[in-house]
């Protein structure tokens, strides 16, 4: 097989800044080894997120031209609605500014204390937004994807005896909703099987609880499908995207992923009452429901995005980008999540860097060795996001201690790709001089954004 090439030709570039071990030595200590404090001038391969990231088409930037800046009713906002409703098949599309502000809204209304939220596994944010709701979130992801370096196909799926068991024990009146990620992000971007959002809808139905979708990595998780999935090699992606959102009540969605936009998102809905209630507020946080939170010209670019997303030929490079990074990892020695997902490269940090415990952060000790190196950003996910004290202010550890190099959509070429495995061999190579990290300062909650730490 040939080398898969990427699709696109490059019309505009941004300059990388370059800079040296030294020049970044001080600036990581200034930033008290968190990458989120970094100047990203200071960055020379930015892969801290995949969100809001990507390279826009030029028609993309075509559509920015056209968008129509009317507070109501703008024909933006009719191109951005049919392309919305043409991959969900659901008829009442309200657009927000980005993805948490359409599970704000959904959740105000369906959650509250006493309700419950069960997914595959629950975006930080999305849980941050069920608990502030004063609902609780749980997280059933199947058995394969709990384990990091054994490879399955579908390791997204949500655990489906253990949701029946739940609702049998516990009932299932006060579940709010089944919501599934595609892909589970936070399970490592792996994909979730027609069969499995097939099955989750059928108990769904059965018990009388909605089923939503969230639908960031929509189009990344159905070429997965074709891949994967048996009975759906000769399907096309819209095939695809349209089946998993007919199993579904509802869809929220960050436009700054699988839509290719640099802000916006939407809630897609069937059910007319509920979305009566969600518009009302919408109004008060957002906007009027024809722009909700965004400029006519986003709202062009999404629409256009979202179709874009789903090019075959944009797919195939987008995965194999992915897959190509976690093979030359995984040759290596590397200690990765495989199989690769479907945006980013997972380390497992707690195997790389053996030497330094849980208590030391060896997640954030990778992410600032990484960045030291290279010039490279990533994020940590694991004890410094989720970890939590006990009573005796002793660190309760997260599950597992991963380090995310989330890869931005049609932003680097292969060549980057290239100097980013190469950057991460090396330091794994001398990886017994990394030393570990202590917390000298913390916020209450989500405090690996503002955090500030001091090298062992
Ligand atoms: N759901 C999932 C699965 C996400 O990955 C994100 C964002 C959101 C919801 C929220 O969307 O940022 O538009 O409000 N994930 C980004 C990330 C931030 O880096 O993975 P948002």
């Amino acid at each position: 097989m040939k080398t898969i090439i990427e699709p696109f030709r490059i019309k505009s570039v941004e300059p990388i800044h370059f800079n040296d071990e030294k020049y970044r030595s001080q600036a990581l200590s200034e930033a008290y080894y968190n990458t989120f404090l970094l100047h990203s001038d200071d960055v020379m391969i930015d892969l801290l997120t995949d969100s809001g990231t990507s390279a826009m088409s030029s028609a993309q930037w075509a559509g920015i031209m056209i968008g129509d800046e009317s507070y109501a009713g703008s024909p933006s906002f009719y191109r951005f609605e049919k392309s919305v409703q043409d991959i969900t098949g659901m008829e009442i599309v309200i657009p927000t500014h980005q993805g948490r502000a359409a599970e704000k809204i959904l959740f105000s209304i369906t959650g509250g204390k006493g309700k419950v939220f069960i997914s595959n596994t629950l975006f930080d944010t999305t849980r941050a937004n069920i608990e502030f709701s004063g609902a609780e979130g749980i997280d059933m992801v199947c058995e394969e994807g709990k384990k990091p370096t054994i490879p399955a196909p579908f390791k997204g799926n949500l655990d489906t005896t253990a949701l029946r068991n739940y609702i049998e024990q516990n009932g299932s009146d006060h579940i709010a909703m089944v919501i599934i990620t595609v892909t589970n992000n936070s399970g490592g971007g792996q994909p979730v099987s027609m069969a499995n959002i097939r099955e989750t809808h059928q108990i769904c139905k059965e018990y009388n609880v909605p089923l939503y979708i969230d639908a960031c990595r929509f189009s990344e998780n159905a070429y997965f499908i074709k891949l994967r999935e048996k009975g759906y090699e000769n399907k096309s992606i819209i095939e695809i995207v349209n089946e998993m959102f007919s199993y579904a009540q509802g869809a929220t969605m960050s436009a700054k992923k699988d839509a290719f936009a640099n802000i916006g998102g939407f809630l897609a809905l069937r059910n007319k009452d509920l979305a009566t209630k969600c518009r009302n507020l919408l109004i008060i946080t957002e906007g009027f429901p024809t722009y909700g939170g965004l400029a006519g010209r986003d709202l062009e670019a999404i629409a256009i995005g979202l179709k874009e997303v789903m090019d075959e030929h944009y797919l195939q490079y987008r995965i194999r980008s992915i897959e190509y990074i976690t093979q030359k990892l995984s040759d290596a020695g590397v200690p990765v999540m495989l199989p690769a997902g479907g945006h980013a490269v997972y380390l497992d940090a707690k195997q790389f860097l053996s030497h330094i415990p849980v208590e030391q952060y060896p997640g954030q000790a990778l992410v600032c060795a990484l960045y030291l190196k290279g010039g490279i950003r990533c994020v940590e996910i694991g004890s410094l996001m989720f970890g939590k004290y006990d009573v005796k202010h002793q660190l309760v550890p997260a599950s597992l201690e991963l380090v995310r190099l989330a890869i931005p959509r049609r932003v680097y070429t292969q060549s980057h790709i290239d100097y980013v495995s190469e950057v991460i061999i090396e330091v794994y190579n001398d990886r017994h001089q990394i030393k570990g990290l202590e917390i000298i300062e913390e916020a209450p909650i989500l405090r690996h954004f503002t955090a500030k730490l001091r090298q062992l």
